[in-house]
């Protein structure tokens, strides 16, 4: 049924299509707001697709009628090459928070005795786990809306944004009347449901699905490609006033009504409680509802509900005074192990995994959680058989807590590491705590694991190369070492199971593009021990060439900025080995070409270690620091006796008092910028 009848007819001049198209919009953002914010539609798609059309028809005809805030304009735009900066309008501070009651009851007290007993009443609401976002509207349509960032600048996402059915692109005016200007902050989120649905289609799709529903909700909305956002079911929640040009609601409770009436979604589990007992029962409760919600939520915020008093609790660099994030403990279950398997990784190391009766905990099935090591066996005294405790910590990876006593049970023998390679069959020797296979590369699953680190992401990312494909070239004898990757033809690939002409010459396309690499990527490819993007980057920036870095002593490598006494110890020892010249040598046979750069030693700041702390006015970080890096220089983000520069921008945190503590010379941002040459910016 539709809700508002309206004049119809055609639309022969512009004049009465002003009217039409007026009537329409207000009609379709009706509907709108029935159906994604209060989740009640009155009317069928057919009949909603039927107005949408009408006005899209209209714009059609007179383009010239076609304003932003138009329900029609939703739609995505075009693919970006990346994403533009937004400076926020107000700093988008993060929260106090901990799980510990004591805590809660602290932040209580400082508020009491700060603005005396009877101001403090408080509001209380879920956690939403999402993505940050600010809105901004001006006269009353979206202006734009930025990604949390480095909480001054964001990025902007205002055209994702936009497809986002729960987000107004005009604000409602009624009993309230609409601000000039709105700015505020909610989350983007995905629900549960969606996230479920979404995941079922991308395995029907067989492409990789989303960890937890957070990753999902960052996943979607931070895509250069509006379309992609778009097809993604995210749902935005308002929660937070940021500034207002116009009448300012007095508490927070009004501010949640305001955001309700000017058309958005606010969640239906916000309380207010007159006292901190008040606030950690409501904390409680939700946590007891906490599987049966619609969203993810991971605690609650309680906020104090008296605007003008926060402003004089005011904030710390970092957070403001007025609220508290109570999180819920961390989720749990039990489960049984079934049995305790050794995986070999590509440095030859062993590590047990606990193989567990799959349970669920919080919405994602544990199957497995890795052990760590023979020691960590030994300590949790964990066994075959036996019930243990597991949690998932935030998100992803499951841990196993602890073991359930269960007292009078008979339990299996003791867990015993392997002395032989249960991939190759090879002596397996210890190092402290570790055990590791001593066969190298003539070992089957060190060998998947070297290629397969070879191929990933970081390092040649060969997109196409998946596990699957890789335990076939290695059955089949295809490929006996990283270097065989590289010569692979379509021919070959299509003796394989589950390739066809086009996927095999994709992947062998793609094989050959990735054999021009930068020397940081290849240097992580090779997958030195203690060797991650970073330290691969400080190498590569460091030596220049690979010849320079095959050449360097166990003197030169411990002098690197960033590399300590372990690491260089492990790099000269791959160096040395023999099966490294060898895969090296035959690496550049195949064709590898190495984009090389200068070596450090050319640039201003050669030789030279920045720290940045604090947000910078004129320049984001990333870029400031990309700037460093074009001189010869190196950033890092933590301070050590190796830096010889620290940034300190305002609110600077504990860097600044640390960099002074090690007599560290301190720059500010203006001196920094004074530093570089004259084109620079
Ligand atoms: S208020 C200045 N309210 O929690 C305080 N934050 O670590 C502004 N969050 O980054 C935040 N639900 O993304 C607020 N109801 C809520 C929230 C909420 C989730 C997130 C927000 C923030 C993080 C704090």
């Amino acid at each position: 049924m539709i809700a508002r009848t309206r004049k119809s007819g055609p639309a022969d001049d512009a004049e009465a299509a002003r009217g039409q198209i007026a009537e329409l919009r207000e009609m379709i953002r009706h509907h709108d707001h029935l159906y994604y914010v209060l989740d009640q539609p009155e009317i069928s798609d057919a009949e909603y697709d039927r107005l949408l059309h009408e006005l899209t028809a209209l714009e059609e005809h007179f383009p010239n009628l076609v304003t932003p805030d138009s329900p029609t304009q939703r739609v995505a735009g075009e693919p970006r090459p990346g994403f533009s900066e937004i400076e926020h309008t107000a700093p988008m501070l993060s929260l106090d928070s901990g799980a510990a009651e004591e805590a809660v009851r602290r932040f209580d007290a400082r508020l009491r005795s700060a603005l005396g007993e009877d101001a403090v009443a408080y509001v209380v609401e879920p956690k939403l786990d999402g993505l940050s976002v600010e809105l901004v509207y001006e006269d009353g349509s979206l202006a734009w809306a930025a990604t949390r960032g480095d909480s001054r600048v964001g990025e902007d996402v205002t055209a994702n944004i936009r497809t986002i059915g729960s987000v107004p692109l005009k604000l409602r005016a009624g009993a309230r009347p609409v601000p000039r200007r709105l700015s505020l902050r909610g989350e983007a989120i995905m629900l549960i449901a969606e996230f479920e649905r979404l995941n079922a289609r991308l395995t029907q799709e067989d492409k990789p699905v989303f960890a937890n529903p957070r990753n999902a909700a960052a996943g979607s909305l931070r895509q250069l490609d509006p379309s992609i956002t778009a097809a993604r079911p995210l749902t935005f929640y308002a929660y937070e006033l940021m500034t207002i040009e116009g009448p300012e609601p007095a508490r927070q409770w009004e501010v949640l009504d305001a955001l309700r009436d000017w058309g958005f979604k606010v969640t239906r589990h916000t309380t207010r409680a007159r006292s901190i007992a008040e606030a950690i029962e409501i904390h409680h409760e939700l946590e007891r509802q906490r599987d049966d919600l619609e969203y993810e939520v991971d605690g609650v915020v309680i906020k104090l509900d008296d605007l003008s008093a926060r402003e004089t609790l005011g904030e710390t660099a970092h957070h403001p005074r007025w609220a508290f994030a109570y999180k819920f403990e961390p989720r749990r279950e039990v489960s049984e192990i079934l049995d305790i398997v050794v995986q070999v990784g590509r440095t030859g190391k062993l590590t047990p995994v606990a193989m567990l009766r799959p349970v669920d905990v919080g919405g994602v099935t544990v199957s497995r959680a890795s052990l760590h090591n023979r020691e960590e066996v030994e300590r949790k005294d964990v066994r075959v058989g036996d019930k243990v405790r597991i949690q998932r910590a935030g998100d992803v990876i499951p841990q196993v807590l602890e073991r359930v006593g269960e007292p009078g049970k008979k339990r299996r023998p003791v867990f015993k590491m392997p002395t032989h390679c249960p991939s190759c069959g090879a002596p397996v020797v210890s190092h402290g705590p570790l055990d590791f296979c001593t066969n190298g590369l003539a070992c089957p699953a060190q060998l998947k694991a070297r290629v397969q680190h070879f191929a990933s992401r970081d390092a040649l990312d060969i997109s196409g190369l998946g596990e699957r494909t890789v335990e076939q070239l290695l059955a089949t004898g295809l490929v006996g070492s990283v270097a065989d990757l590289l010569s692979l033809t379509e021919t070959d690939l299509l003796k394989l199971e589950g390739f066809a002409e086009v996927s095999a010459k994709n992947l062998v396309d793609a094989i050959q593009s990735a054999k021009e690499i930068t020397l940081d990527r290849f240097l992580f490819a090779l997958g030195i021990p203690e060797v991650g993007t970073q330290t691969a980057r400080d190498l590569g920036q460091h030596f220049g060439t690979l010849d320079a870095f095959l050449a360097a002593t166990h003197d030169e490598l411990e002098a690197v900025p960033g590399i300590g006494p372990k690491v260089a110890e492990a790099v000269s020892d791959f160096l040395r080995s023999t099966a490294t010249r060898k895969t090296i040598a035959s690496l550049r046979k195949q064709g590898l070409k190495l984009i090389e750069a200068e070596a450090a030693g050319d640039g201003q700041f050669a030789g030279l270690t920045f720290v940045f702390t604090g947000a910078l006015e004129s320049i984001t970080r990333g870029r400031a620091e990309e700037l460093v890096r074009s001189l010869g220089g190196r950033t890092s983000s933590s301070i050590s006796a190796k830096t010889d520069y620290v940034v300190v921008g305002s609110d600077p945190g504990s860097k600044y008092e640390r960099a002074r503590e090690l007599g560290i010379k301190i720059l500010s941002e203006k001196e920094f910028l004074r530093l570089l040459p004259k084109n620079a910016l």
